[in-house]
């Protein structure tokens, strides 16, 4: 399959390129490099450097493509808090225009990247697909609206679609991994307080969990780029909708920051800071729609081997910067 990849020179992005790469598929990748990076891509790939909303450039690129896997998004909720009408217009507008080209050029199969922001706080059990929707920032309401755009729009568009709700992306992969700046997830963070290059904050320890600390579902980026290319196949099938995908396991702060500890054998300063507004107890994944639909399973089940993925890729990147 020849497949558009939007936001192809981010970090999950980057991920799923080396993956379909390998299971033999043809990749043109269309990113702004807002956020992404050019030396991250294989060389394999055709890469137009543009906004999804350059139309002239996008254009052609649909014309060729099979299937669109789109990742391309702004993803930092406290700038969509700063910035929420900038966020609506960078998330909703471009995949409006994504869309609207789509109608023109094709192809009809899409993937697109959700979140598990779009459930908001919820009560403490795994989240299923169906689920209330109430996300609490404006960066799950983006995608929520992309969602919904999505459900009313591909009908009349012969559009074959899925929506991936991922939990928390974690991980890396040998050359690739996350390179956010600013950087705002954990592991990378605890990671970068292991080499002694920040200090870490644990944002509450009075939370109803076993220690106190929030409690998330890391997902390994490879079982993400892997459930995407079941996904793609998953289209023809019939399959439509949204999934979630995550491990079904939730880990704490405390335990990512005590397994940082084991991987790296390093201790880190860490400080307690005061809970962040909108921050849920637990975020856990209910799997079972994924599995059944995709015929797929989360591989990277223990953290200690996620983490250590990220170890090797952070010491490699920090080596490079000195
Ligand atoms: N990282 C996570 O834990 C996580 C969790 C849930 C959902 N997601 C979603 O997954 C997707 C990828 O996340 P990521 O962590 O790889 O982010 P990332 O910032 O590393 O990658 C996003 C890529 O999209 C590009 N981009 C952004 N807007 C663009 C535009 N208008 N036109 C062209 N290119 C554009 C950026 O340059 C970047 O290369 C996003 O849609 C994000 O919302 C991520």
């Amino acid at each position: 399959m020849r497949i558009l990849v939007t936001g192809g020179a981010g970090y999950i992005g980057g991920v799923f390129v080396r993956a379909a790469l390998a299971a033999g598929h043809e990749i043109m990748v269309i990113d702004n490099l807002c956020t992404g990076f050019e030396d991250s891509l294989p060389p394999e790939v055709e890469f137009v450097r543009a906004d999804i909303r350059e139309t002239r450039l996008l254009d052609p690129l649909l014309a060729r493509a099979d299937a669109v896997v789109h990742f391309a998004a702004l993803s930092i909720v406290g700038d969509s808090v700063a910035d929420p009408v900038g966020y609506y217009r960078e998330n909703l507008g471009s995949f409006l225009t994504l869309l609207d080209r789509i109608r023109l050029h094709g192809p009809h199969r899409l993937i697109f990247s959700s979140s598990a922001a779009v459930y908001g706080s919820g009560e403490g059990r795994p989240f299923d697909e169906g689920d209330p929707l109430l996300p609490v920032n404006p960066y799950g309401g983006t995608k929520l609206a992309m969602e919904q755009t999505l459900a009313h729009v591909a009908p009349a568009l012969g559009l074959n679609w899925l929506a991936l709700r991922y939990f928390n992306a974690a991980g890396a992969v040998p050359g690739h991994g996350e390179r956010h700046d600013p950087e705002t997830h954990l592991i990378p963070l605890a990671l970068e307080a292991a080499l002694g290059r920040r200090e870490l904050i644990v944002f509450g320890r009075d939370y109803d969990t076993p220690d106190g600390t929030c409690i998330r579902d890391y997902i390994h980026v490879n079982d993400l780029a892997r459930a995407h290319l079941a996904a793609l196949t998953a289209l023809d099938r019939g399959v439509e909708g949204v999934l979630n995908l995550g491990t079904g396991r939730g880990h704490s702060v405390q335990e990512v920051i005590d397994s940082v500890v084991r991987i790296t054998g390093r201790e880190s300063v860490i400080k307690d800071g005061a809970r962040r507004t909108g921050d849920p107890a637990k975020l856990i994944a209910a799997v079972k729609k994924a599995e059944e639909c995709l015929g797929w399973q989360a591989q990277y089940s223990d953290l200690d081997e996620i983490v250590a993925s990220a170890w090797e890729w952070s010491r490699s990147l920090y080596k490079d910067r000195g």
